[in-house]
């Protein structure tokens, strides 16, 4: 069964995380930190935060109690993160255990959603085919289904290595993350018109003029009705992108160089170290709305910064993190201090 989040259709601006509805006075009447013994390490009106291994914490939570798994975990980096990256030849094996668990506390209808970056061979200008071989074994060993692949477009990432791409110049810039959208069964909730897009000037034109059934090369038939723009938006491409300006239809356009916003400048002002490999706030933002409801829970166990717990928080989703460094989770908490946009801690 297929089932929806919402019918209410609204374009949605995913840059824009002052459109978020205001939270209620009201907390949700069971808090997330009830499902699990361990004391968090903070808590938010509609979540908390756990610092140490998350394997521990997904082991702690009951088994279906979870609507979304948005992560983003260390990639196998020929260059290590300050966090640590496991290595390409180990990565599997060192995921799988996180894999079995995320399954296990999802419901039926439940997704999972993985951000992972490719990554070089050592040595040679030839890439690694382990983010690939990962998604292979988490259809073919854990059992999730690739309900879609999407990707996201970061025109901001690095010119690397350099070796390759500026030096030698016989490579080109990698500008793309991969974001397996994995669910539990064939039919996870999800509703696309939680997250339609303004239509683009060349619809509206279409619309305007009208337009002649016809067939494509292809041999698809174009209906007279094919133009028609009462749905209240565009229809997203698995491309996310936040903006329209041309980008091919199938790519999620979010740049990740904010030097400005709140978290960024709490961090320099208190002199914490910034989180080295924080996503945008528009890529949680995203899949929260197009697969979960308000009050469901969204949990990250690879939490660094708390990006999607604070968009859960602002969406009026549930929400639990692990985060295994303690100065990450520390800056993370700066994203819930009361202001114009940030809910209050309690
Ligand atoms: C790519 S970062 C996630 C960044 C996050 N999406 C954000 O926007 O800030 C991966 C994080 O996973 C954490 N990590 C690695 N192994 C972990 C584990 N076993 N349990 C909990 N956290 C872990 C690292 O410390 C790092 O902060």
């Amino acid at each position: 069964m297929v089932t929806s989040v919402s019918t209410k259709p609204q374009p949605a601006n995913l840059d824009d995380l002052s459109g978020f509805e205001e939270s209620p006075a009201t907390s949700p009447s069971t808090h997330p930190s009830s499902l699990i013994t361990q004391v968090p390490y903070f808590s938010s009106r509609y979540g908390s935060a756990y610092l140490g291994d998350s394997l521990e914490l997904l082991r702690a939570l009951p088994s279906g109690s979870v609507n979304l798994v948005m992560t983003s975990p260390p990639y196998a980096l020929h260059f290590k993160k300050a966090y640590g990256n496991e290595t390409k030849d180990r990565y599997i094996e060192w995921f799988l255990p996180f894999a079995r668990e995320i399954f296990r506390v999802l419901p039926d209808d439940g997704s999972f959603v993985l951000n992972i970056g490719g990554s070089y061979n050592k040595g040679t200008p030839t890439r690694s085919l382990y983010h690939f071989k990962l998604l292979i074994a988490l259809v073919d060993e854990i059992g999730f289904h690739l309900a879609q692949e999407c990707f996201w477009y970061n025109p901001a990432k690095m010119p690397v290595p350099a070796e390759w791409v500026t030096v030698r110049r016989i490579r080109i810039r990698d500008s793309v993350e991969y974001v397996w959208w994995l669910s539990k069964s064939p039919h996870p909730k999800a509703s696309n018109l939680n997250v339609l897009r303004e239509y683009s000037e060349d619809m509206l034109r279409l619309n305007r003029r009208g337009l002649r059934e016809t067939v494509r090369p292809s041999g698809h038939v174009i209906r007279a009705s094919f133009n028609k723009i009462d749905a209240g938006g565009a229809i997203p491409s698995n491309v996310v992108e936040s903006d329209w300006d041309g980008i091919p239809e199938s790519m999620m356009k979010m740049g990740n160089n904010s030097a400005n916003d709140d978290y960024t400048m709490r961090c320099k002002a208190e002199g914490i170290k910034i989180h080295p490999a924080r996503f945008p706030a528009t890529l949680p933002k995203f899949f929260i709305k197009m697969l979960t409801e308000p009050n469901d829970l969204v949990l990250d166990p690879f939490a660094g910064s708390l990006t999607t717990g604070a968009v859960a928080e602002k969406l009026e989703r549930q929400w639990l993190a692990g985060e295994a460094v303690e100065e990450y989770l520390k800056a993370g908490i700066f994203r819930f201090e009361e202001g114009e946009s940030n809910p209050k801690l309690f």
